[in-house]
């Protein structure tokens, strides 16, 4: 397994890690899309056993039984390990029950509650890597940074780290900890794919100029990019975007399917499959840390370990790059268009 930095951190983690979410039966979101616990603790192992050192989870995955499940399976493997979990969201995403007002968000309040409770599921004393799962605008970053700042201290928490930003709110979030001499976010976790290219416009060159780690999420597209998915053909019964069919509905278009067939064209060549083609893409970027693998079975874990021995040439990337262009529209069509004249003014 490769291991990368963790950012300008001195945290080592393995390029691929294992995502948490589809752990264990779910009641909201990912109803009729999870693993069983049987197939999630097979995973679990498989996963360590292939050098996984990071888990990824968060409070409200399967309304909390991913935390429990880590928790119980992690025992007498914790140093092995490095656990990342979030905060931000209330168990159940208020589809259960309603939630108080405190009980959601990034106040010291609910910050503080959240990770006592993401402590007692995970059974652990500390909390390799904490995340807040999505900024909130309703609150203060530096009230934010100084709960955080103050799990950190306690030795709750090693390091902390964010998801879901705007590129303005994370440079404000690194200028605020410097101005009040709090810990920093040494991570962002970004969703981003050769089908989800917009973290390239501000996060991506954000995480380069700040040092920042990133762990990305949903490098498959919810599978899309695996391959298993025909243009012009439903979707396979059973499948995570059968089950989603609004998701399925927005990744049905020409462009994609043009780009599943230059994935599948690479993938031939390198006798490896669309699903460690598109991984990858992802693996050959500078800026990514590890790739958060969502995975349902064991098989697809060991198709999605193959990555690892894909090498992308120079003509592959460039393909896969062009196949997956975003329109990048003002400014950056103007960055792009006045640099591409400036590089004719130098040559
Ligand atoms: N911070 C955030 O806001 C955020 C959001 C989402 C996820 N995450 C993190 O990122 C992790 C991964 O996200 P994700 O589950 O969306 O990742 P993903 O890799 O884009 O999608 C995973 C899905 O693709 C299918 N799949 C995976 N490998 C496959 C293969 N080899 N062949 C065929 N199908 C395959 C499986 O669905 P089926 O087999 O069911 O079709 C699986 O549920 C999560 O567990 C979580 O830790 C974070």
């Amino acid at each position: 397994m490769e291991i990368r930095r963790l950012g300008a951190s001195g945290l080592r983690v393995s390029a691929l890690s294992l995502g948490g979410m589809l752990f264990g039966a779910s009641q909201t979101l990912m109803k009729g899309v999870t693993s069983s616990e049987e197939e999630a603790r097979r995973i679990f192992d498989r996963a360590l056993e292939a050098g996984i050192n990071l888990v990824d989870t968060a409070n409200v995955y399967t309304e909390g039984r991913s935390e429990e499940l880590i928790g119980e399976w992690a025992a007498g493997k914790r140093d092995q390990l490095l656990i990342a979990t979030k905060c931000r969201f209330p168990i159940g995403h208020g589809m259960l029950r309603k939630p108080g007002p405190n009980d959601w968000g990034l106040s010291r309040r609910a910050i503080m509650t959240a990770c006592e409770e993401s402590l007692r599921r995970l059974k652990t004393d500390v909390i390799d890597l904490y995340q807040v799962h999505l900024q909130d605008r309703n609150v203060a970053i530096d009230e934010t940074l100084r709960a955080l700042d103050d799990l950190v201290t306690e030795g709750k928490v090693r390091y902390i780290g964010c998801a879901n930003y705007a590129g303005y709110s994370l440079v404000e979030s690194l200028w605020a900890a410097d101005r009040l001499r709090t810990h920093r976010y040494e991570s962002i976790q970004l969703q981003w794919s050769l089908v989800q290219r917009s973290a390239e416009r501000e996060l991506i060159p954000a995480a380069a100029a700040f040092g920042l780690g990133v762990l990305v999420w949903s490098p498959l597209s919810r599978g899309f990019l695996s391959g298993k998915y025909q243009r012009g053909k439903t979707a396979p019964a059973g499948s995570r975007l059968d089950v989603h069919k609004d998701t399925f509905r927005a990744l049905d278009t020409e462009k994609n399917w043009n780009l599943l067939e230059v994935v599948g064209r690479i993938a031939e060549q390198h006798e490896a499959t669309h699903a460690a083609v598109s991984l990858a893409w992802l693996l050959a970027r500078p800026q990514t840390s590890s790739l958060i693998l969502g995975v349902r079975t064991e098989a697809e874990l060991d198709e999605n370990l193959r990555a690892l021995s894909v090498k992308l040439t120079s003509e592959d990337l460039k393909a896969l790059d062009e196949a997956s262009c975003p329109a990048w529209d003002y400014p950056w069509d103007v960055f792009r268009d006045t640099e591409a004249m400036e590089a004719r003014l130098l040559a």
